[in-house]
């Protein structure tokens, strides 16, 4: 219920902000539609190195003092993950400059927080493994984006799993977002799931099946592995 509620603030937002597109849009795909996102992971036993954003980037946690600075004058992307604060499922990290200006931020979450995660997004991402951790809400900010940023940071956040323990880290991407699925491979992650999300008058069905070893990311698949991936 909360994340409705949140929805709808976001979509209120737009409207604010003269973006009533964005609400027609919405509405549209709660009436009828039918999505695809790719579950992407990244094994944490395997030896990757982050690779350098185009200017030099700081990692930690996010502080109460940092809001301000990135969640004003906030449009719907923005406004949703604001709300998502309100949920304090840790740990929202955060990308800076070195002289401390917000650039990216994104959610690294551990399967001790499978009851809230699932409550929230009511069964958008798998219930996590003991050896699993989610990454989720990637953004950047409008004035740093193709700087690299994305995959630089969020490979250093799907390390910081390892400190609970998981394995796995993974995340999920529409199928058309395509510099969020480039930044997820440029930070290591690697297609293993498609998620099919379904709308029929406000009614949302999931279903997820996996997707066989080495599927290549949509951009840099044949048309042969395009059916494939389709399929
Ligand atoms: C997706 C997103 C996080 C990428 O962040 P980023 O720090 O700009 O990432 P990158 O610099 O690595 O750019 C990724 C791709 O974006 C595209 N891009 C390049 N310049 C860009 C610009 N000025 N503005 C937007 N996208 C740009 C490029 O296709 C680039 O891919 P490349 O590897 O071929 O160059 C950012 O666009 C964003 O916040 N989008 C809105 C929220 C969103 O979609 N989040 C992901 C939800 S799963």
């Amino acid at each position: 219920m909360r994340r409705i509620i949140h929805k709808l603030q976001a979509l209120w937002s737009s409207i604010r902000q003269g973006n009533s597109g964005k609400v027609l849009e919405e509405f549209r795909r709660w009436l009828y539609s039918d999505s695809f996102s790719f579950g992407l992971r990244r094994d944490l036993q395997q030896p990757f190195v982050a690779p350098p954003a185009k200017i030099p980037i700081l990692v930690r946690p996010l502080a109460e003092n940092d809001k301000p600075k990135i969640f004003a004058d906030e449009g719907y992307s923005l406004h949703i993950r604001h709300d998502f604060l309100d949920e304090n499922i840790p740990t929202c990290y955060l990308a800076t400059t070195t002289d401390g200006d917000p650039c990216y931020i994104q959610w690294l979450m551990s399967p001790s927080h499978n009851h809230q995660i699932q409550a929230y997004f009511r069964g958008l991402f798998p219930v996590l493994a003991p050896d699993e951790a989610l990454l989720e809400y990637a953004y950047t900010l409008e004035k740093y984006r193709g700087q690299k940023i994305m995959p630089s940071a969020m490979a250093q956040f799907a390390e910081k799993a390892a400190d609970f323990g998981a394995r796995w880290v993974i995340t999920f991407v529409e199928q058309d977002n395509i510099p969020a699925l480039k930044g997820c491979k440029n930070a290591g992650f690697y297609p293993y799931l498609i998620r099919r999300e379904r709308w029929r008058l406000f009614r949302r069905s999931l279903t997820f099946t996996p997707l066989p070893d080495g599927t290549p990311y949509p951009f840099d698949a044949t048309s042969e592995g395009k059916t494939a991936a389709a399929a």
